[in-house]
């Protein structure tokens, strides 16, 4: 069916709902070249102030899905018949290093639970944009590891492992790819019905059956309130639900960086010790505790939207025992050996060669450690991309020595830098300065991350 494209721009302009048969007009004919970028930039904008009806929304997903490759888990191999396809998405935040212990964690349940729930995680991800890292440049800094995987290498890793990790490529919902270039260019990114229809066209098309949303909320998350957290979360889950996937969302905060560590080889660092239950000392440790507790939290409930008549506790206690036992370390290691890394992996991590010492500025308790400006010193040591197509440095990064309501004394290191010379701290100093408030009295601090959910 061909319509006049100017129309559509008009009537979305109008606050009037496209139909169907528009909206498949219009995304197919952007990904195919037929209408231009202006012309898609005008209607984008439209959407941008007069929002999408969820069943737009819906269909807007659907014909990004369809734009390009879909992947059909349970037809590539026969061992890949059973099972249920799990996965977790962030909207992204500082030091959010999750999948990277998430998935052999996951996939822990499945070969040693007494149930050995079957579980397979197909992790899809991404690059990092802004101060947001992305799962794909933390593994990258592993030496050999390859996340461009054919289809038999996909089965291998799966079977082998329980998980695959991919980056996504470029026949996954070129659509969204080409959508996603131009909204960043024509301040279209905020918009709900775009953001949802991004994000779950690409689970979508990569075959997943049951998906966990970690929608962050804070100062360095994409939604800075809660209740735009919790509208996004809403509109992640309802679309997925319609989509055919079993979906739930956790609205987890972002206003500290997760972890002790961030940086791309740092992050990777920080999981293994985790998966490992080793810790260079028991300062990292205690620091790292609530990424730990997160990260099992988050597994499950991925167990239990693949299975709700599961036990809960059962499963915290498989969690916990995999993670004190090996049992997901030695996931995490087959994985890595599967999908390529050299068997000296680990001493090839290379740290940023300077390190400089952040101290404290008098006595007091710290109050806050705001992750945004901690992301925003990562951006200008390259930890992070400030545009697309910028390179980012693997080594660097900082280590976290105190969190909120711990008592510091004048002179003690509240944070080490690993960066490539001491120029780059005078870059960063300020950001320090901005993001650590130390209060005189002592604070209460809530450690719990998680702040609602969303079915
Ligand atoms: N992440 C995505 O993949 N798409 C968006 O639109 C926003 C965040």
């Amino acid at each position: 069916m061909n319509f006049i494209v100017s129309e559509l721009i008009k009537k979305k302009r109008d606050g009037f709902a496209l139909s169907d048969d528009e909206l498949h007009f219009l995304v197919q004919g952007f990904a195919d070249g037929s209408i231009p970028d202006y012309q898609i930039t005008a209607w984008l904008m439209a959407v941008f102030f007069k929002g999408m009806t969820s069943a737009e929304t819906l269909k807007l997903t659907y014909e990004m899905k369809n734009s390009g490759e879909q992947l059909h888990w349970r037809n590539l191999d026969p061992k890949l018949k059973t099972g249920f396809f799990v996965d977790k998405h962030s909207t992204g935040g500082v030091g959010d290093k999750v999948s990277l212990i998430l998935a052999p964690l996951v996939a822990s349940l499945g070969f040693t639970t007494p149930s050995k729930i079957p579980l397979k995680i197909p992790m899809m991800s991404g690059r990092g944009l802004g101060f947001t890292g992305g799962t794909v440049d933390k593994l990258q800094s592993i030496s050999g590891f390859n996340m461009f995987l054919n289809d038999h290498e996909k089965v291998h890793a799966l079977v082998e492992s329980g998980y695959c990790m991919m980056a996504q490529n470029e026949s996954l919902c070129p659509a969204d790819r080409k959508l996603y270039s131009l909204r960043d260019v024509t301040a279209t990114i905020e918009s709900l019905p775009l953001i949802t229809g991004s994000i779950v066209s690409k689970k979508w098309a990569a075959g997943v059956e049951n998906i966990l949303y970690d929608v962050k909320c804070g100062s360095a998350a994409f939604m800075t309130d809660f209740e735009s957290a919790k509208t996004l979360a809403e509109s992640l889950v309802a679309v997925s639900k319609n989509a055919g996937m079993k979906a739930k969302a956790i609205i987890t905060r972002m206003d500290e960086p997760l972890g002790a560590l961030i940086g791309n080889a740092l992050e990777v660092k920080e999981s293994v010790y985790i998966l490992k239950n080793e810790f260079p000392n028991e300062n990292m440790r205690r620091l790292a505790m609530p990424l730990r507790d997160l990260c099992v939290d988050f597994a499950v409930e991925m167990a239990l939207l693949a299975d709700p008549t599961l036990s809960q506790t059962g499963l915290r206690e498989s969690c916990y025992a995999n993670l004190e036992n090996g049992h997901a370390w030695e996931l995490f290691e087959k994985n890595l050996f599967t999908q390529g890394a050299t068997s000296d992996w680990w001493n090839q991590l290379e740290l940023a060669p300077i390190l400089v010492e952040l101290k404290a500025p008098r006595d007091g308790y710290i109050q806050k450690i705001d992750s945004r400006h901690i992301g925003i010193a990562g951006i200008e040591i390259k930890a992070g991309r400030r545009k697309s197509e910028d390179t980012i440095d693997a080594a660097v990064g900082f280590e976290m020595l105190c969190a909120p309501g711990d008592s510091i004394k004048k002179g003690d290191t509240m944070v080490l830098c690993h960066l490539r010379d001491k120029a780059q701290f005078d870059l960063i100093q300020d950001n320090f300065i901005e993001a650590i408030t130390i209060a005189d009295k002592p604070i209460k601090h809530h450690a719990n991350l998680r702040l609602a959910e969303v079915t």
